[in-house]
Protein backbone atom coordinates (compact mmCIF):
# COMPACT_ATOMS: atom_id res chain seq x y z
CA UNK A 1 0.00 0.00 0.00
CA UNK A 2 1.81 3.21 -0.93
CA UNK A 3 2.01 6.12 2.39
CA UNK A 4 -0.47 8.46 2.24
CA UNK A 5 0.25 11.33 4.62
CA UNK A 6 -2.43 14.29 5.11
CA UNK A 7 -2.63 17.26 7.71
CA UNK A 8 -5.04 18.79 9.19
CA UNK A 9 -5.14 22.38 10.69
CA UNK A 10 -7.67 23.89 13.01
CA UNK A 11 -7.65 24.17 17.21
CA UNK A 12 -7.43 20.79 18.37
CA UNK A 13 -9.10 18.71 21.49
CA UNK A 14 -8.27 15.47 23.21
CA UNK A 15 -8.81 13.87 27.05
CA UNK A 16 -5.83 12.53 28.56
CA UNK A 17 -7.07 11.51 30.99
CA UNK A 18 -9.98 10.98 33.65
CA UNK A 19 -11.30 14.43 35.40
CA UNK A 20 -11.77 12.54 38.51
CA UNK A 21 -8.83 11.08 38.86
CA UNK A 22 -6.61 13.57 37.97
CA UNK A 23 -8.22 17.12 38.04
CA UNK A 24 -9.44 19.16 35.37
CA UNK A 25 -6.53 20.96 34.08
CA UNK A 26 -4.20 17.74 33.79
CA UNK A 27 -7.23 15.74 32.04
CA UNK A 28 -7.00 17.50 28.08
CA UNK A 29 -4.76 18.92 25.95
CA UNK A 30 -5.42 21.75 23.32
CA UNK A 31 -4.05 23.84 20.39
CA UNK A 32 -5.51 26.76 19.91
CA UNK A 33 -3.54 26.38 16.33
CA UNK A 34 -3.01 22.84 15.82
CA UNK A 35 -1.96 20.53 13.31
CA UNK A 36 -2.62 16.80 12.52
CA UNK A 37 -0.88 15.02 10.83
CA UNK A 38 -2.35 11.01 9.42
CA UNK A 39 -0.04 8.27 7.75
CA UNK A 40 -1.93 5.40 6.06
CA UNK A 41 -5.05 5.75 8.46
CA UNK A 42 -3.14 6.66 11.87
CA UNK A 43 -2.56 9.69 13.68
CA UNK A 44 1.31 10.27 13.08
CA UNK A 45 1.74 13.62 15.17
CA UNK A 46 -0.06 16.11 17.17
CA UNK A 47 1.18 19.75 18.00
CA UNK A 48 0.78 23.21 17.24
CA UNK A 49 1.23 23.98 13.53
CA UNK A 50 3.94 26.74 14.16
CA UNK A 51 6.28 23.77 15.72
CA UNK A 52 4.91 20.69 13.23
CA UNK A 53 4.96 22.99 9.54
CA UNK A 54 8.17 23.24 9.36
CA UNK A 55 8.74 19.66 10.00
CA UNK A 56 6.44 18.52 7.20
CA UNK A 57 7.70 17.61 3.41
CA UNK A 58 6.94 20.70 0.97
CA UNK A 59 4.51 18.90 -0.36
CA UNK A 60 2.02 17.58 2.02
CA UNK A 61 -1.23 18.34 1.42
CA UNK A 62 -2.86 20.39 4.43
CA UNK A 63 -6.93 20.70 4.78
CA UNK A 64 -7.04 24.24 6.78
CA UNK A 65 -10.85 23.97 8.70
CA UNK A 66 -11.15 27.75 9.84
CA UNK A 67 -13.78 28.29 13.15
CA UNK A 68 -13.60 25.05 13.85
CA UNK A 69 -12.87 22.49 16.54
CA UNK A 70 -11.22 18.52 15.60
CA UNK A 71 -11.89 16.02 18.43
CA UNK A 72 -11.57 12.15 18.93
CA UNK A 73 -14.67 10.90 16.93
CA UNK A 74 -16.99 10.31 19.80
CA UNK A 75 -18.11 7.13 21.49
CA UNK A 76 -21.32 5.47 21.67
CA UNK A 77 -21.18 2.43 24.29
CA UNK A 78 -25.03 1.29 24.06
CA UNK A 79 -27.06 1.71 20.85
CA UNK A 80 -29.58 -0.45 19.34
CA UNK A 81 -29.54 -0.73 15.54
CA UNK A 82 -33.32 -2.43 14.90
CA UNK A 83 -34.78 0.71 17.25
CA UNK A 84 -33.85 3.36 14.45
CA UNK A 85 -37.44 3.19 12.88
CA UNK A 86 -38.98 3.45 16.64
CA UNK A 87 -37.49 6.74 18.53
CA UNK A 88 -39.63 8.71 20.18
CA UNK A 89 -42.53 5.71 20.72
CA UNK A 90 -45.16 7.52 23.15
CA UNK A 91 -46.23 6.60 26.79
CA UNK A 92 -44.76 3.98 28.33
CA UNK A 93 -42.10 2.59 30.65
CA UNK A 94 -39.20 0.07 29.95
CA UNK A 95 -41.49 -3.26 30.57
CA UNK A 96 -44.72 -1.68 28.59
CA UNK A 97 -42.58 -0.35 25.89
CA UNK A 98 -40.62 -3.21 25.68
CA UNK A 99 -43.95 -5.34 24.26
CA UNK A 100 -45.92 -2.55 23.17
CA UNK A 101 -43.15 -0.65 20.70
CA UNK A 102 -39.73 -2.54 20.86
CA UNK A 103 -40.49 -6.15 20.09
CA UNK A 104 -43.15 -5.67 17.28
CA UNK A 105 -40.37 -3.08 15.26
CA UNK A 106 -37.23 -5.44 16.28
CA UNK A 107 -39.57 -8.49 14.43
CA UNK A 108 -39.58 -6.78 11.10
CA UNK A 109 -35.50 -7.69 10.96
CA UNK A 110 -36.82 -11.46 9.94
CA UNK A 111 -36.52 -9.71 6.62
CA UNK A 112 -32.97 -9.62 5.15
CA UNK A 113 -33.79 -6.34 3.13
CA UNK A 114 -35.17 -4.79 5.76
CA UNK A 115 -31.88 -5.12 7.99
CA UNK A 116 -30.05 -3.90 5.46
CA UNK A 117 -31.96 -0.92 4.48
CA UNK A 118 -31.69 -0.10 8.22
CA UNK A 119 -28.34 -0.65 8.80
CA UNK A 120 -27.46 1.76 5.69
CA UNK A 121 -29.89 4.85 7.65
CA UNK A 122 -28.24 3.90 10.96
CA UNK A 123 -24.54 3.50 10.34
CA UNK A 124 -25.33 7.01 8.15
CA UNK A 125 -26.78 8.15 11.26
CA UNK A 126 -23.40 7.49 13.62
CA UNK A 127 -21.53 9.30 11.24
CA UNK A 128 -23.57 12.60 10.78
CA UNK A 129 -23.60 12.59 14.62
CA UNK A 130 -19.90 11.87 14.50
CA UNK A 131 -19.98 8.46 16.48
CA UNK A 132 -17.19 6.48 14.55
CA UNK A 133 -17.52 3.60 17.04
CA UNK A 134 -20.99 1.85 19.00
CA UNK A 135 -21.16 -0.96 20.95
CA UNK A 136 -24.46 -2.25 19.23
CA UNK A 137 -27.37 -4.16 19.59
CA UNK A 138 -28.39 -6.08 17.06
CA UNK A 139 -31.89 -8.00 16.46
CA UNK A 140 -32.60 -11.72 17.43
CA UNK A 141 -31.97 -12.50 14.24
CA UNK A 142 -28.20 -13.04 13.31
CA UNK A 143 -29.12 -11.17 9.69
CA UNK A 144 -29.27 -7.97 11.76
CA UNK A 145 -25.38 -8.21 12.62
CA UNK A 146 -24.53 -9.54 9.00
CA UNK A 147 -26.01 -6.29 7.28
CA UNK A 148 -24.68 -3.76 10.39
CA UNK A 149 -21.15 -5.27 9.91
CA UNK A 150 -21.24 -5.31 6.02
CA UNK A 151 -21.66 -1.58 6.00
CA UNK A 152 -19.66 -1.23 9.04
CA UNK A 153 -16.17 -2.83 6.95
CA UNK A 154 -16.67 -1.03 3.76
CA UNK A 155 -16.14 2.18 5.75
CA UNK A 156 -13.12 -0.15 7.43
CA UNK A 157 -14.83 1.40 10.79
CA UNK A 158 -14.30 0.09 14.10
CA UNK A 159 -17.08 -0.99 15.62
CA UNK A 160 -18.75 -3.90 17.88
CA UNK A 161 -22.13 -5.68 17.54
CA UNK A 162 -23.79 -8.76 18.75
CA UNK A 163 -27.02 -10.51 17.90
CA UNK A 164 -29.51 -10.86 20.61
CA UNK A 165 -30.26 -13.97 22.82
CA UNK A 166 -33.56 -13.70 23.81
CA UNK A 167 -35.51 -17.42 24.96
CA UNK A 168 -38.48 -16.27 27.41
CA UNK A 169 -41.06 -13.38 28.35
CA UNK A 170 -40.73 -12.22 24.48
CA UNK A 171 -43.55 -12.97 21.56
CA UNK A 172 -42.42 -16.38 20.14
CA UNK A 173 -41.83 -14.87 16.51
CA UNK A 174 -38.57 -13.03 18.80
CA UNK A 175 -37.45 -15.75 20.25
CA UNK A 176 -34.33 -18.16 19.99
CA UNK A 177 -33.66 -20.93 22.31
CA UNK A 178 -30.30 -21.50 24.56
CA UNK A 179 -29.03 -24.05 21.78
CA UNK A 180 -29.93 -21.97 18.79
CA UNK A 181 -28.35 -18.37 20.36
CA UNK A 182 -25.33 -20.60 21.27
CA UNK A 183 -24.87 -21.37 17.27
CA UNK A 184 -26.07 -18.81 16.29
CA UNK A 185 -23.90 -16.17 18.08
CA UNK A 186 -20.63 -18.59 16.93
CA UNK A 187 -20.97 -18.45 13.84
CA UNK A 188 -21.17 -15.06 13.85
CA UNK A 189 -18.57 -14.58 16.13
CA UNK A 190 -16.19 -16.84 13.41
CA UNK A 191 -17.15 -15.00 10.24
CA UNK A 192 -16.77 -11.30 11.95
CA UNK A 193 -14.77 -10.87 15.31
CA UNK A 194 -11.34 -9.44 14.62
CA UNK A 195 -12.14 -9.05 11.11
CA UNK A 196 -10.49 -5.35 9.82
CA UNK A 197 -11.68 -3.21 12.91
CA UNK A 198 -14.99 -5.42 14.03
CA UNK A 199 -15.66 -6.67 16.88
CA UNK A 200 -18.06 -9.34 18.24
CA UNK A 201 -20.21 -8.79 21.70
CA UNK A 202 -22.02 -11.55 23.19
CA UNK A 203 -25.66 -10.24 24.12
CA UNK A 204 -28.24 -11.87 26.63
CA UNK A 205 -30.59 -8.63 26.80
CA UNK A 206 -31.26 -8.67 29.74
CA UNK A 207 -31.49 -11.08 33.36
CA UNK A 208 -35.54 -11.55 32.49
CA UNK A 209 -35.56 -12.50 29.07
CA UNK A 210 -33.02 -15.02 29.26
CA UNK A 211 -33.68 -18.56 30.92
CA UNK A 212 -30.51 -20.01 32.81
CA UNK A 213 -29.64 -22.02 30.48
CA UNK A 214 -28.74 -19.27 28.29
CA UNK A 215 -26.83 -17.29 30.28
CA UNK A 216 -24.84 -20.29 31.24
CA UNK A 217 -24.02 -20.61 27.40
CA UNK A 218 -23.28 -16.91 26.80
CA UNK A 219 -21.09 -17.33 29.83
CA UNK A 220 -19.14 -20.52 28.12
CA UNK A 221 -18.78 -18.25 24.63
CA UNK A 222 -17.16 -15.27 26.40
CA UNK A 223 -14.43 -18.51 27.42
CA UNK A 224 -14.52 -20.06 24.03
CA UNK A 225 -12.62 -16.70 22.15
CA UNK A 226 -10.43 -14.19 23.67
CA UNK A 227 -11.31 -10.32 23.65
CA UNK A 228 -14.81 -10.90 23.12
CA UNK A 229 -17.27 -8.27 24.12
CA UNK A 230 -20.64 -8.58 26.31
CA UNK A 231 -22.88 -6.45 26.96
CA UNK A 232 -26.65 -6.62 28.40
CA UNK A 233 -29.11 -4.11 30.50
CA UNK A 234 -29.02 -4.26 34.31
CA UNK A 235 -31.06 -1.81 36.97
CA UNK A 236 -32.90 0.03 34.42
CA UNK A 237 -35.98 0.80 36.06
CA UNK A 238 -37.70 -0.23 39.47
CA UNK A 239 -40.18 -2.43 38.19
CA UNK A 240 -37.64 -5.03 36.11
CA UNK A 241 -35.07 -4.84 39.35
CA UNK A 242 -38.16 -6.27 41.36
CA UNK A 243 -39.08 -8.40 38.39
CA UNK A 244 -35.45 -10.03 38.35
CA UNK A 245 -35.84 -10.69 41.77
CA UNK A 246 -38.80 -12.84 41.38
CA UNK A 247 -36.88 -14.71 38.42
CA UNK A 248 -33.57 -15.36 40.25
CA UNK A 249 -34.57 -15.72 43.63
CA UNK A 250 -31.67 -17.32 44.63
CA UNK A 251 -29.29 -14.78 43.50
CA UNK A 252 -28.03 -11.96 45.99
CA UNK A 253 -29.73 -9.02 43.54
CA UNK A 254 -29.46 -8.35 39.65
CA UNK A 255 -25.98 -8.15 39.15
CA UNK A 256 -25.45 -11.43 40.77
CA UNK A 257 -27.33 -12.81 38.12
CA UNK A 258 -24.99 -11.86 35.76
CA UNK A 259 -21.94 -12.26 38.54
CA UNK A 260 -23.36 -16.11 38.64
CA UNK A 261 -23.10 -16.92 34.99
CA UNK A 262 -19.89 -15.32 34.36
CA UNK A 263 -21.05 -11.99 32.28
CA UNK A 264 -18.61 -9.47 34.37
CA UNK A 265 -15.21 -8.51 32.75
CA UNK A 266 -13.00 -6.26 31.23
CA UNK A 267 -15.58 -6.56 28.06
CA UNK A 268 -18.40 -6.26 29.49
CA UNK A 269 -20.79 -3.49 29.35
CA UNK A 270 -24.07 -3.04 31.59
CA UNK A 271 -26.26 -0.14 30.02
CA UNK A 272 -28.07 2.36 32.37
CA UNK A 273 -27.45 0.76 36.16
CA UNK A 274 -29.40 3.40 37.37
CA UNK A 275 -30.63 1.76 40.42
CA UNK A 276 -27.44 -0.02 41.43
CA UNK A 277 -26.51 -0.22 44.92
CA UNK A 278 -22.90 0.36 46.60
CA UNK A 279 -21.15 -3.50 46.79
CA UNK A 280 -22.59 -3.56 43.43
CA UNK A 281 -20.39 -0.59 42.20
CA UNK A 282 -17.59 -2.17 43.86
CA UNK A 283 -17.91 -5.80 41.81
CA UNK A 284 -18.20 -3.84 39.09
CA UNK A 285 -15.00 -2.47 39.32
CA UNK A 286 -13.48 -5.23 40.49
CA UNK A 287 -13.98 -7.03 37.68
CA UNK A 288 -13.29 -4.43 35.09
CA UNK A 289 -16.78 -3.96 34.21
CA UNK A 290 -18.37 -0.67 32.85
CA UNK A 291 -21.38 1.06 32.69
CA UNK A 292 -23.11 2.45 29.90
CA UNK A 293 -24.70 6.16 30.91
CA UNK A 294 -27.73 6.99 29.14
CA UNK A 295 -29.38 10.15 29.84
CA UNK A 296 -31.23 11.16 27.16
CA UNK A 297 -33.38 7.28 27.36
CA UNK A 298 -33.60 7.54 31.01
CA UNK A 299 -35.05 10.60 31.15
CA UNK A 300 -37.53 9.29 28.15
CA UNK A 301 -38.21 6.07 29.61
CA UNK A 302 -39.03 7.49 32.89
CA UNK A 303 -36.40 5.13 34.44
CA UNK A 304 -33.98 7.78 37.28
CA UNK A 305 -30.90 9.61 37.47
CA UNK A 306 -27.99 7.76 37.19
CA UNK A 307 -25.58 8.33 40.20
CA UNK A 308 -22.25 9.31 38.33
CA UNK A 309 -20.70 10.18 41.82
CA UNK A 310 -21.00 7.04 42.68
CA UNK A 311 -19.66 4.97 40.06
CA UNK A 312 -16.66 7.57 40.17
CA UNK A 313 -16.25 6.80 44.11
CA UNK A 314 -15.76 3.17 42.76
CA UNK A 315 -13.81 3.68 40.35
CA UNK A 316 -15.89 2.29 37.67
CA UNK A 317 -15.06 2.81 34.06
CA UNK A 318 -18.22 4.76 32.65
CA UNK A 319 -19.36 4.98 29.00
CA UNK A 320 -22.02 7.53 27.26
CA UNK A 321 -25.03 5.62 25.28
CA UNK A 322 -27.45 6.86 23.31
CA UNK A 323 -29.43 3.72 23.99
CA UNK A 324 -31.88 5.02 20.74
CA UNK A 325 -34.83 3.88 20.74
CA UNK A 326 -35.20 4.31 24.40
CA UNK A 327 -33.20 7.51 24.00
CA UNK A 328 -34.08 10.32 21.70
CA UNK A 329 -31.05 11.42 19.90
CA UNK A 330 -27.87 9.55 17.99
CA UNK A 331 -25.80 12.92 18.84
CA UNK A 332 -23.90 12.23 21.77
CA UNK A 333 -23.38 16.11 21.83
CA UNK A 334 -27.17 16.28 22.70
CA UNK A 335 -26.90 13.27 25.18
CA UNK A 336 -24.18 15.25 27.25
CA UNK A 337 -26.76 18.03 27.27
CA UNK A 338 -29.14 15.70 29.42
CA UNK A 339 -26.16 14.05 31.16
CA UNK A 340 -25.31 17.80 32.67
CA UNK A 341 -29.05 18.21 33.92
CA UNK A 342 -29.02 14.45 35.13
CA UNK A 343 -26.12 15.79 37.37
CA UNK A 344 -27.37 19.45 37.91
CA UNK A 345 -30.89 17.23 39.35
CA UNK A 346 -28.43 15.39 41.89
CA UNK A 347 -26.88 18.35 43.00
CA UNK A 348 -24.09 17.76 41.42
CA UNK A 349 -21.83 19.07 37.99
CA UNK A 350 -20.46 17.85 35.11
CA UNK A 351 -17.70 19.72 34.20
CA UNK A 352 -17.21 20.52 30.04
CA UNK A 353 -13.90 18.05 30.51
CA UNK A 354 -15.61 15.13 31.97
CA UNK A 355 -17.88 15.79 29.38
CA UNK A 356 -15.62 15.47 26.66
CA UNK A 357 -13.62 12.40 28.99
CA UNK A 358 -17.16 10.48 28.83
CA UNK A 359 -18.01 10.87 24.77
CA UNK A 360 -14.23 9.90 24.10
CA UNK A 361 -11.55 8.59 25.98
CA UNK A 362 -13.54 7.26 28.87
CA UNK A 363 -16.43 5.03 26.03
CA UNK A 364 -12.51 3.69 24.82
CA UNK A 365 -11.58 2.72 28.08
CA UNK A 366 -15.07 1.51 28.68
CA UNK A 367 -14.14 -1.05 25.64
CA UNK A 368 -10.35 -1.56 26.31
CA UNK A 369 -9.76 -0.13 23.03
CA UNK A 370 -7.78 3.08 24.32
CA UNK A 371 -4.88 2.64 22.56
CA UNK A 372 -7.08 2.62 19.45
CA UNK A 373 -9.45 5.00 19.47
CA UNK A 374 -10.73 8.24 22.12
CA UNK A 375 -7.64 10.24 21.71
CA UNK A 376 -5.47 12.08 18.92
CA UNK A 377 -1.96 10.31 20.58
CA UNK A 378 0.24 9.15 17.77
CA UNK A 379 -0.60 5.55 17.06
CA UNK A 380 -4.55 5.85 17.50
CA UNK A 381 -6.90 5.73 13.92
CA UNK A 382 -7.27 8.26 12.90
CA UNK A 383 -11.46 8.70 13.78
CA UNK A 384 -12.12 12.13 14.25
CA UNK A 385 -14.28 14.92 13.44
CA UNK A 386 -14.37 18.70 12.37
CA UNK A 387 -17.23 20.60 14.39
CA UNK A 388 -17.85 23.98 13.10
CA UNK A 389 -18.15 27.00 15.08
CA UNK A 390 -20.91 28.34 12.88
CA UNK A 391 -23.29 25.65 12.35
CA UNK A 392 -25.80 27.78 13.32
CA UNK A 393 -26.74 31.23 13.96
CA UNK A 394 -27.67 30.71 17.62
CA UNK A 395 -24.22 28.93 18.46
CA UNK A 396 -22.06 31.23 16.13
CA UNK A 397 -23.21 33.97 17.82
CA UNK A 398 -23.16 32.40 21.40
CA UNK A 399 -19.54 31.27 21.25
CA UNK A 400 -18.31 35.29 19.97
CA UNK A 401 -19.18 35.20 23.85
CA UNK A 402 -17.03 32.81 24.92
CA UNK A 403 -14.38 33.07 26.91
CA UNK A 404 -12.07 30.15 26.72
CA UNK A 405 -12.18 26.86 25.31
CA UNK A 406 -13.69 25.44 28.65
CA UNK A 407 -16.95 27.57 27.69
CA UNK A 408 -16.49 26.79 24.11
CA UNK A 409 -16.34 23.62 24.56
CA UNK A 410 -19.82 23.65 27.15
CA UNK A 411 -21.70 25.78 24.54
CA UNK A 412 -20.84 23.19 22.05
CA UNK A 413 -22.35 20.09 24.10
CA UNK A 414 -25.40 22.39 25.01
CA UNK A 415 -26.69 23.64 21.24
CA UNK A 416 -24.79 21.19 19.24
CA UNK A 417 -26.07 18.45 17.64
CA UNK A 418 -25.56 16.66 14.52
CA UNK A 419 -25.83 20.09 12.39
CA UNK A 420 -22.41 20.81 14.36
CA UNK A 421 -20.60 17.82 12.71
CA UNK A 422 -19.24 19.41 9.63
CA UNK A 423 -16.82 16.11 8.69
CA UNK A 424 -16.55 13.01 10.10
CA UNK A 425 -12.94 11.28 9.53
CA UNK A 426 -12.82 7.30 10.25
CA UNK A 427 -8.95 5.42 9.52
CA UNK A 428 -8.08 8.76 7.77
CA UNK A 429 -11.03 8.64 5.68
CA UNK A 430 -13.83 11.18 4.88
CA UNK A 431 -16.92 8.85 5.73
CA UNK A 432 -19.47 12.15 6.62
CA UNK A 433 -19.40 15.32 5.09
CA UNK A 434 -22.38 17.89 5.98
N1 LIG B 1 -33.99 -3.70 28.61
C1 LIG B 1 -34.15 -4.81 27.87
N2 LIG B 1 -34.25 -4.51 26.56
C2 LIG B 1 -34.13 -3.19 26.47
C3 LIG B 1 -34.13 -2.28 25.36
O1 LIG B 1 -34.28 -2.64 24.20
N3 LIG B 1 -33.97 -0.96 25.66
C4 LIG B 1 -33.80 -0.52 26.94
N4 LIG B 1 -33.63 0.79 27.15
N5 LIG B 1 -33.80 -1.35 27.99
C5 LIG B 1 -33.95 -2.67 27.75
ZN1 LIG C 1 -30.72 -0.49 25.55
Amino acid sequence: MPLTRKAYRAALLHSLADPAEVGIEASYEYFADGLLVVENGQISAIGHASELLPTLAADIEITHYQDALITPGLIDTHIHLPQTGMVGAYGEQLLDWLNTYTFPCESQFADKAHADAVADIFVKELLRNGTTTALVFGSVHPQSVNSFFEVAEKLDLRMIAGKVMMDRNAPDYLTDTAESSYTESKALIERWHGKGRLHYAVTPRFAPTSTPEQLALAGQLLGEYPDLYMQTHISENLQEVQWVKELFPERKGYLDVYDHYQLLGERSVFAHGVHLCDDECARLAQTGSAIAFCPTSNFFLGSGLFNLPMAEKHKVNVGLGTDVGGGTSFSLLQTLNEAYKVMQLQGARLSPFKSLYLATLGGARALRLEDNIGTLQPGSDADFLVLDYNATPLLSYRLQQARDIAERLFVLMTLGDDRTVAQTYAAGRLVHQR
